[in-house]
Parts: C-alpha cells; structure tokens; sequence
C-alpha cells in the first residue's frame, strides 16, 4: 500500500510541475541588439519612466552615450534628467530605503534584470497591467501577480481591462473560416485583455514598438560587452571559413604525394 501512495504520488509530480510552468503564456519579442535608434528610444522612456523608482546601477551614462551613439551634449540635455554627472551610474533618484517605505516594497536595480527574466517577459510583463480594484495602485499584471508596482505607462498604453471576449480561432497560427459563411470563427474566451479605446495616447502597435524598444535597451544594459561579442563571433567565424579552405588545399598538397 505504502508503495502505492508513493507511486502516486511520483506520478502526480510531473502535473504540479507542468501547473507552475503552464502560466501565462509569455509573448515573444525579437530584439535586435544592432538598432541603435530602437535602444536611444528605449534609454528615453527608461530615464523618464523608469528611473524616478529604479536604478541601472552597474551601467554608466556616458557608456550608453558611447555605445548608442548620442553625443555627451545631447546626453546630458535629454537623458541626464537627475543632477548626475555624464560619467555617473544611472542611480534611482529615490533611496531604498524611502522607497521601501512609500512603496512598500524597494524596486529592484534593473541593469540586469533581462539577464534574469529574459526579453519575453520583460516584453509580456510590460504590456499586461490591467485593471484590478483590490490592488493598493488599482493594478495587477498577468505575468508578475499581486505585483507591487504601478502601471507607470498607463498614459500611453491606455487602461486595460479584463474579462470576457470573442476571440478568433486559429489553426497552425492561421485564422479559420466558416466554409459556408466566410466569416471568421470565433468563440467566446474569459480572461481576456483590452484596452479601453482612447484612453492612451500611443496605438496598440506603437505601444508595442515602445516596450520592444524598452526591453532592447533592457538587454543592451544587461549584457553590454554582446554587441562588441557578436562582431567579434562573425569574425571568427570568418575566419574560420577561410582557414578551413585553406588548410584544406594544404592537405590536398601534402597527400599528392602519398597516394
Ligand atoms: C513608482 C515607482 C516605479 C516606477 C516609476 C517603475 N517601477 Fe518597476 N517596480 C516598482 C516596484 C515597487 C517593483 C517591485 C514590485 C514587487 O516586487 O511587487 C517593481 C518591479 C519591476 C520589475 C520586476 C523586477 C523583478 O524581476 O522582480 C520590472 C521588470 C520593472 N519594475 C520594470 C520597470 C520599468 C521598465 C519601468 C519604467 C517603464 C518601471 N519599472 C517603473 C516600482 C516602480
């Protein structure tokens, strides 16, 4: 009997397992490390949205002037919105410890936060605040519940409500059609986000845009050394290519004679 129980309960594991991982499904966003004006956009929001509460503290302003190639004037005039110095860390303009007591909870240094959640969440997490009385901001978020943050990009994004909604079907990523009709099919799915229209200023695709922008800068800071690291990879493989071609006439060369 005990033997059984274990059984079962060895077997019940995988599904616990699968119940934790099988969440909110994460939308995934292609970054492009080489997009330098995607990454200027992303630093601007990051200053001016972001940094009032975080942190870049591993990253410096005049770093990101020299990798995304802004000028130190241009720097220091739109994204050095603090009294720091061009060769200053992008520190929070709030302490831990005041933010601890006005939040409640201290908002974590985000230089490295793409490394730790990787761009998809980042990018899901962005986009999914909606609406939720109960919480102290009037927000929850469907990839970080019960989240301690406000939803600081309401203005552009608009408010996002949950609930009920018809939903195109899809098939193998391909809308499907009512063969009689030609009307596409749909079925009613809960849990659903919308944006209430006109209640922020950006699109839903121009919002997109911005929060791709936003996690490109994200993955930019956390890893900064990958833009120079992927040059160097091409180079190599480059290299690569060439040597293999020319060691292989140098083995032809050597064995002419042996056979
Ligand atoms: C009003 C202060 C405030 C502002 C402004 C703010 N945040 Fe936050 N943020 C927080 C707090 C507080 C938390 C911690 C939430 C928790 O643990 O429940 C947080 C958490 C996060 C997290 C989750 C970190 C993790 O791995 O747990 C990310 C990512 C994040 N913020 C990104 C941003 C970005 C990007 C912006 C700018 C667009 C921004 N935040 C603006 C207060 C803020």
């Amino acid at each position: 009997m005990k033997k059984q129980i274990a059984a079962l309960i060895l077997a019940a594991i995988p599904m616990f397992g699968f119940a934790a991982a099988g969440e909110y499904p994460l939308d995934s966003v292609s970054i492009d490390l080489t997009d330098k004006a995607a990454m200027q956009d992303g630093a601007k929001t990051f200053v001016n949205y972001c940094m009032g509460c975080h942190g870049a503290k591993f990253q410096r302003y005049e770093r990101v002037a020299n990798d995304l190639g802004i000028s130190e004037e241009l720097m220091m005039e739109n994204l050095v919105l603090t009294d720091a110095k061009f060769g200053d860390h992008m520190n929070s303009s709030m302490t831990a410890a005041d933010a601890k007591s006005w939040l409640g909870v201290a908002p974590p240094d985000l230089t490295l936060v793409a490394r730790v959640r990787g761009a998809d969440w980042l990018y899901t997490y962005m986009r999914t605040f909606y609406e939720d009385p109960t919480r102290p901001y009037g927000v929850n978020n469907k990839v970080f519940p019960l989240v301690g943050m406000p939803n600081v990009l309401v203005g552009l994004q608009g408010r996002q409500e949950i609930g009920c909604k018809q939903v195109q079907i899809e098939e193998d990523g391909k809308k499907v059609f009512d063969p009689l009709t030609g009307v596409a099919v749909t079925h009613e799915a809960c849990d659903q986000l919308t944006i209430v229209p006109k209640t922020g200023s950006l699109s839903e695709v121009e919002f997109d845009e911005k929060i791709k922008n936003l996690v490109t800068f994200l993955e930019y800071s956390a890893n900064p050394v990958k833009l120079k690291s992927q040059r160097i990879g091409t180079y190599v493989l480059l290299f690569l290519a060439f040597f293999f071609v020319f060691a292989y006439f140098l083995k032809r060369e050597y064995w002419k004679d042996v056979h």
